[in-house]
């Protein structure tokens, strides 16, 4: 069946993974520029160092585990390690060619974040940096002049490092009127061309990886929780603030939507899930719904978390919830409460059981279209909200064949059956799907291992985990696919 004429159907990137220029153009470093490289085996870390010279790394997860981050030490760029965001796929200098091949593709949105160093290097400057500003004050003019909407995220894991120096965080409540400062400034600067825009990218990464998600340092649970709280009162202002400026401006929140299915029928089992969804829900529950769900006042109580809140936050997040629920969603795990040794890694660090019944890709993250259904229904059928489904992807080490060429049959099939899955979602269930942007549309850095290896682009791009390519972009067979699923609005999905 089609899709709606006016589905928006893109790709979505991030700045810290896309853009490069990292000291170009007046922009500040940002926490994912002291972060490391690293493999499916080996962590990503954060360098650092302190006041009598001393420099080390510490290791990150995503997964839970705890940053340990020494409390006399300051993130800071170190010698002799790699960086991959510094130039990543250089964005910033290829946005004319990248923007082109995607308006070729037949784009109608193209999802992006601001490097909110770029605008205000220290996080909080008086004045904005106008040379970021005007930087993308031309991809938007660009992007219209293609057809194609920009979708914009105010914070994707790239919070001034400046700020995390200063307040070792998003714990810190001072962050909450800084962002709000930075959302109105490009809100008002941006008025009139871009209507859609994500405050906080996967917010439930703050207790998944509260280093990306909240420029954590002091990371513990009381600290996540602070970050969570102050991050929903900062969305809320910018909801406010979006309204104010430009009453057509749409603000969606955006979560990581990690779908869990039970190993056994044991009831234990199904209350583990249970569990789980409450910690992912939780997220959309205050920011969709409105307020705080009575389980999460139960798990702080228990565990002992007091917030520094005021009344007027509650007031703020009932009054301003988000225009839409957009997510990430690139597969399901498995949990069980029972001893098993079909022990699974990935897909965002849930540490959970293999799934006999789906296919892993090389960093194990399992491929399970059926849970874009299934995530599309609950969230429908809990808020009743516009979705869209910002990120979906399979990475994969692509070879260029003999023919100079990336046939990447693979990505195809994953996505026909991904597609076909949010088309029984809209078509079978009534779902009201915004759009649908595939992650990484132009090759990137991995979030996760900091790898380039890890491909997710309809279009290639030539460098590899060390930093040597020529950059070159050369268009991949899922390229011509999705050019011709756009034209045809998703009613034939074939080769
Ligand atoms: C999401 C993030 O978690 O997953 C992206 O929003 C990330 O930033 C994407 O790149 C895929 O993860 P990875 O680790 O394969 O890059």
């Amino acid at each position: 069946m089609a899709f709606k004429e006016s589905f928006l159907w893109g790709g979505a990137t991030a700045a810290n993974q896309y853009e490069g220029g990292f000291d170009e153009g007046g922009k500040g470093l940002n926490a994912i520029d002291v972060v490391t490289n690293g493999s499916a085996t080996e962590p990503r870390c954060v360098t650092w160092k302190k006041a009598d010279g001393t420099t080390g790394k510490s290791p990150i997860s995503w997964g839970g585990e705890y940053l340990d981050f020494p409390a006399d030490a300051e993130p800071a760029l170190v010698d002799g390690f790699y960086y991959p965001s510094h130039t990543a796929t250089d964005f910033y200098h290829h946005y004319e060619e990248d923007l082109k091949l995607m308006a070729e593709m037949g784009f109608k949105c193209f999802r992006l974040s601001l490097n909110w160093s770029r605008i205000f290097p220290n996080g909080d400057d008086p004045e904005p940096n106008q040379e970021g500003l005007a930087f993308y004050d031309k991809v938007f003019d660009l992007c219209h002049q293609y057809g194609m909407e920009p979708l914009v995220t105010l914070s994707h894991y790239e919070t001034p490092l400046d700020l995390m120096i200063r307040f070792r965080g998003w714990h810190d409540r001072r962050m909450i009127d800084i962002f709000e400062n930075y959302a109105r400034t490009v809100f008002k600067y941006y008025k009139g061309k871009v209507k859609y825009w994500l405050t906080f990218n996967e917010i439930n990464a703050m207790e998944m990886c509260p280093y990306m998600g909240g420029g954590l340092l002091d990371d513990n649970a009381q600290n996540r929780a602070q970050g969570a709280h102050n991050q929903f009162v900062a969305s809320a202002k910018a909801v406010r603030a979006a309204h104010e400026i430009d009453p057509e401006m749409m603000v969606g929140q955006m979560l990581a939507y990690q779908p869990a299915y039970a190993y056994t029928c044991d009831p234990a089992d199904q209350v583990l899930v249970l569990e789980h969804d409450q910690q992912m829900l939780f997220y959309t529950d205050v920011q969709s719904g409105g307020r705080y769900p009575d389980y999460q006042w139960k798990k702080y109580e228990r565990e002992g978390i007091k917030l520094d809140d005021e009344p007027e936050d509650y007031e703020l997040l009932k009054n301003y919830t988000v225009d839409f629920l957009s997510f990430s969603c690139y597969g399901s795990g498995v949990l069980t409460t029972h001893e098993t040794e079909a022990k699974a890694s990935g897909n965002l660090g849930m540490n959970g059981v293999k799934n006999p019944y789906l296919e892993t890709n090389a960093w194990g993250w399992a491929t399970d279209p059926q849970c874009l259904r299934l995530a599309l229904n609950t969230l429908w059928d809990r808020y009743h909200k516009p979705l869209w489904i910002v990120e979906n992807g399979i990475g994969w080490s692509d070879q260029i064949a003999e023919d100079g060429k990336i046939h990447d049959d693979y990505r195809i099939k994953y996505l026909q059956a991904n597609i076909q899955s949010m088309d029984d979602a809209v078509n079978i269930d009534g779902v009201d799907l915004m759009g649908y942007t595939m992650w990484g549309c132009i090759d990137l850095v991995s979030n996760g291992t900091g790898e380039m290896k890890k491909r997710y682009g309809f279009v290639y791009v030539d460098r590899d985990d060390r930093g040597n390519g020529s950059l070159k972009r050369i268009p991949k067979d899922s390229f011509y696919w999705y050019k011709k699923v756009i034209e045809n609005k998703g009613s034939d999905l074939s080769i």
